[in-house]
C-alpha cells in the first residue's frame, strides 16, 4: 500500500527519515514529497536512499521543464495513487497554505489533488502553535477532514518550554495506521443517510420546517464515502453542496423524504436517519398565499414515521441507527425511542446545549444502545461523524464474531 509523506521546513525536518523507517516497517511504500524550505534542512537524498523511490521536490524542475518527462501531471498522479498524505513535520506556514487552499509548490498541489486522507503532524515554536491564526487554521482542516496529530509538549529547538514538539513517532504510526484501517472499513457498505429539516408546505411561499442545516448527515455521508461505501444521500433542502461520489436524491416534505427512503432502502446495509423530518404537516395546503386578515388557525395532521417502516420492511442485517434532538430529560426521552422504535442505536442530540447542535459546525453526542451508552464529546462534525460511523462498526463485530463461532461449529461437527 503506497503512502506519502510531505516534509516541510522545520528542525524537525530530520525526524521525519525516522517516521519513513517505522512506515516501512508497517510493510508501506512509502514515497517522500518536499518542499523548497524542507530542503534547507536535510537532502532529498536521505528519503531516495531510504524509500528507494525519486523524491518530489518541485513542480518545475530549474530549466522550468516538469521534472519527471513521463507524467506532465505528476501531482495528479501522485495524489490519486496514494492512500495516504502524511505532512510531518507541518510547519504553521502550510498549515496556513492547506487551509487557505493554495496550490503553489507540489506538496500544496498534490493535497488539494488526492481523495486520500489528509494527517498532518504540526511541530513549531510554542507562541506559534498557539497563535489563534494557527488554531483558526487547524480548526479549518479538522472540519474539512484532516487528521491532526497534535504536538507533545517539552523543550523545543528554540530553548522554550511548551507544546510544539513534532508528536512521537510511535503515534504517529499508530494513527495513521487506524486512519487507513477507516479507509476501507465499510466497502461493502451501502449506507442510507437522510439529512436537513422537511418543509411542509403552508401556502405557495410559506412552509413548517425546523432548524436542521443538514451538516450532521452530510458530515456522516463523507465520512462513509471516505470509508469506502456507496452512499444514497436523501436530503431535505439545505446550503450545502452534496459530498462528491454519494448518489444524491433531494426532497422537500416529510413525505417526499418517506417515498425516496422506502425505494432505496431495500439496497441499504445500513440506514443513518440524521434528518430532522416534520412530525405534523398542514392538513390543507392553501392553493394561493395566505391574505393577513386576522388570527388564523391551521389544522395540523401527523406525518407517517419513516423510521417505524424502515424497521418493518428492513432486509436482514440492515442496521438501522435513529436520532435524536431532545430538550428535556435526554437520556430517558432518546432510550424510550429506542426500545419503541426497535432501531440498533440512538445518536442522542441534547439541543439545549449552546453552540453545539443545530446548524453549528460542532456537536456532542451520546451513542446508545440497548445496553449501553457512549458519550462522543464536542468536536467537529465531521470527526464525530467518524466516531460514530466506529460505534456503528462495533455493533457489527458482536455478530461477525457470532458468523464465525457459528462457521467453525458446523465445520467442527463434519
Ligand atoms: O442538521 P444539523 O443542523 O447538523 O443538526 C443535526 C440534528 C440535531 C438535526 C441531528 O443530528 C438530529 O438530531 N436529527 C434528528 C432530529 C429529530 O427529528 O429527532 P426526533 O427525535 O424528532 O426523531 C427521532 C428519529 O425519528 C429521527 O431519526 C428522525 O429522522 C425520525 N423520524 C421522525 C419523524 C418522522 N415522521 N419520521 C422519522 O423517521
Amino acid at each position: 500500500m503506497k503512502v506519502t509523506v510531505g516534509v516541510t521546513g522545520g528542525i524537525a525536518a530530520y525526524k521525519a527519515a525516522e517516521l519513513v523507517r517505522a512506515l516501512q516497517q508497517q510493510a508501506l511504500d512509502v514515497h517522500v514529497v518536499m518542499t523548497a524550505a524542507a530542503q534547507q534542512f536535510v537532502s532529498p537524498l536521505t528519503f531516495a536512499g531510504l524509500t528507494g523511490h525519486r523524491v518530489i521536490t518541485g513542480l518545475w524542475d530549474s530549466d522550468g521543464q516538469v521534472p519527471n518527462a513521463n507524467s506532465a501531471i505528476e501531482h495528479i498522479s501522485e495524489a490519486q495513487s496514494t492512500e495516504a498524505l502524511i505532512v510531518a513535520p507541518a510547519t504553521a506556514d502550510i498549515l496556513a497554505r492547506l487551509a487557505h487552499g493554495m496550490a503553489d509548490d507540489f506538496l500544496t498541489t498534490m493535497a488539494l489533488a488526492t481523495p486520500a486522507p489528509l494527517i498532518l503532524a504540526p511541530a513549531m515554536n510554542v507562541q506559534m502553535w498557539e497563535h489563534p491564526a494557527t488554531q483558526a487554521n487547524l480548526e479549518t482542516l479538522r472540519l474539512r477532514g484532516a487528521t491532526i496529530v497534535s504536538p507533545d509538549s517539552g523543550y523545543l529547538a528554540c530553548g522554550m518550554l511548551g507544546e510544539g514538539r513534532l508528536a512521537k513517532v510511535e503515534d504517529l504510526v499508530r494513527t495513521i495506521l487506524d486512519v487507513l484501517h477507516r479507509r476501507h472499513d465499510m466497502a461493502s457498505e451501502t449506507v442510507l443517510v437522510t439529512a436537513g429539516g422537511t418543509r411542509e408546505p403552508v401556502d405557495p411561499v410559506r412552509f413548517i420546517g425546523n432548524r436542521s442545516s443538514g451538516k450532521m448527515g452530510y458530515a456522516l455521508a463523507e465520512a462513509a464515502l471516505y470509508r469506502g461505501a456507496h452512499v444514497i444521500l436523501v436530503s431535505a433542502p439545505t446550503r450545502l453542496d452534496p459530498p462528491t461520489g454519494c448518489e444524491f436524491v433531494p426532497v422537500t416534505t416529510a413525505e417526499e423524504m418517506r417515498q425516496a427512503v422506502l425505494k432505496h432502502l431495500p439496497r441499504a446495509t445500513l440506514v443513518m436517519k440524521a434528518a430532522a423530518v416534520a412530525d405534523y404537516r398542514p392538513r390543507l395546503r392553501a392553493e394561493q398565499k395566505i391574505k393577513r386578515t386576522g388570527p388564523i388557525t391551521i389544522e395540523l395532521e401527523p406525518t407517517e414515521d419513516i423510521l417505524a417502516e424502515i424497521i418493518k420492511l428492513r432486509q436482514p442485517g440492515t442496521l438501522v441507527i435513529g436520532f435524536a434532538a431532545e430538550t428535556e430529560n435526554p437520556v430517558e426521552h432518546a432510550r424510550g425511542k429506542l426500545s419503541r422504535k426497535g432501531v440498533d442505536a440512538i445518536v442522542l442530540n441534547d439541543v439545549t446545549r449552546p453552540h453545539i447542535g443545530f446548524d453549528s459546525d460542532r456537536n456532542a453526542v451520546t451513542f446508545l444502545t440497548a445496553n449501553a451508552a457512549q458519550e462522543l464529546p464536542e468536536m467537529p462534525k465531521r470527526l464525530l461523524a467518524d466516531r460514530i460511523l466506529d460505534e456503528v462498526q462495533q455493533l457489527r463485530r458482536p455478530r461477525q464474531i457470532v458468523a464465525e463461532m457459528n462457521a467453525v461449529s458446523i465445520l467442527a461437527k463434519r
